[in-house]
């Protein structure tokens, strides 16, 4: 993510992924009501409410997901008159080593609420001790895949994806090879927050994905990347990069249908699915139109990720021919192509489990 706050860093270009906040608030609020048992809180060594949120990246919508739980949690106490017994509460930041910590701490909100922590490295593995956890979130964040599937680097496999950048409308055996490291990137990640989460412990996840059946190739998303892969290749012809770069570049994005996380949430064996819910589409309330916000948004996204690969040198090049592309596309305007979504879905961790 691009860090600070200037024009094309995420602080100002994350609205879409703010809508996917604000449209779970009201189902993260019901279920605590349903489910958090206040009598029969498991504190492991302090009057507190532990919450982490993975993957939040550098604010602000990471503030909005934090303030709705706590205030959740809050109602919840208060409801079965229990406030003397409302815990303290300590929250805990996570995000990759390289993302802007410091941009997330001067923005923390000053209201007291409870005391905050970063917490550095991978959500794919352990990142916090063991049962200590009573609440978990991540929003927008498990699509993003723990590595490139190697097959599709690989000029000697069916699955290379030669002269693309994802695998929308790539080959069936690239979208397997995706599809495969999203199952396994996933089961990490339950099973790290199995292990941190308090028997009984909450989980909310909000997964960007299509409806069941619907290929990321018929949404404005895939023909999106579509368009700026074919301005690498573009660049390419005019010797600023390589073809090979080109060809070596993939975007580490999958997005399951919600059978497939329902499926793999089973498979791992270590949650109670409470929930899951198709939330309204974050794409549908920006405009379609507004193509400097779509622009804006996917450069904050995709900005660092390509500077890794391509060198400082590209990014402006790139996206100038990107939004010319873009204008002339009829994703922009045909709704036929808006159909990416959010699922969100509520996790119990079972009271007994072998993580
Ligand atoms: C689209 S942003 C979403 C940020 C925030 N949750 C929100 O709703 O605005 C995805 C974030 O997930 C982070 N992320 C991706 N993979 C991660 C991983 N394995 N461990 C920790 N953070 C990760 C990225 O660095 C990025 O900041």
């Amino acid at each position: 993510m691009e860090g600070g706050d200037g024009p094309y860093s995420y602080t100002q270009n994350s609205e879409y992924q703010k809508q996917s906040v604000d449209s779970a608030k009201q189902l993260t609020n019901e279920l605590i009501d349903q489910l958090l048992d206040v009598g029969n809180h498991p504190y492991s060594f302090s009057n507190s409410y532990r919450v982490a949120d993975f993957g939040c990246s550098v604010g602000p919508n990471t503030f909005c997901a934090v303030h709705n739980i706590v205030e959740a949690v809050e109602n919840k106490y208060k409801s079965q008159k229990m406030e003397s017994r409302m815990p303290e509460f300590h929250v805990f930041f996570n995000d990759h080593v390289g993302n802007d910590f410091n941009t997330l701490f001067r923005n923390i909100p000053a209201t007291g609420r409870y005391f905050a922590a970063g917490v550095p490295g991978s959500f794919h593995g352990r990142l916090l001790p063991s049962s200590t956890l009573h609440f978990a979130h991540c929003s927008t964040a498990l699509h993003w895949l723990s590595k490139i599937p190697k097959e599709v680097t690989d000029k000697n496999s069916p699955a290379w994806n030669k002269g693309r950048i994802h695998y929308a409308g790539a080959a069936k055996e690239v979208k397997d090879a995706y599809s495969t490291q999203f199952a396994k990137d996933f089961d990490s990640f339950l099973s790290a927050r199995a292990q941190e989460l308090v028997p009984g412990g909450l989980m909310v996840l909000v997964s960007l994905g299509f409806p069941d059946g619907v290929q990321v190739c018929e949404s404005s998303m895939g023909e999106n990347f579509n368009i700026l892969g074919s301005c690498f290749l573009d660049i390419a012809k005019t010797g600023i990069i390589t073809q090979e770069m080109v060809d070596s570049f993939n975007l580490p994005f999958y997005y399951p249908w919600p059978s497939e996380l329902k499926s793999l949430i089973e498979v791992n064996g270590l949650f109670e699915i409470k929930k899951i819910e198709k939330l309204v589409s974050p794409t549908r309330q920006v405009k379609p139109d507004d193509l400097a916000v779509c622009v804006l948004h996917l450069r904050a996204i995709l900005g660092e990720l390509i500077k890794e690969h391509f060198g400082e040198g590209i990014t402006d090049i790139l996206f100038k021919r990107h939004t010319n592309k873009y204008v002339e596309s009829p994703v922009v305007s045909d709704g036929r192509y808006f159909k990416e979504t959010s699922y969100f879905v509520f996790l119990k961790r079972k009271m007994n489990c072998a993580s």
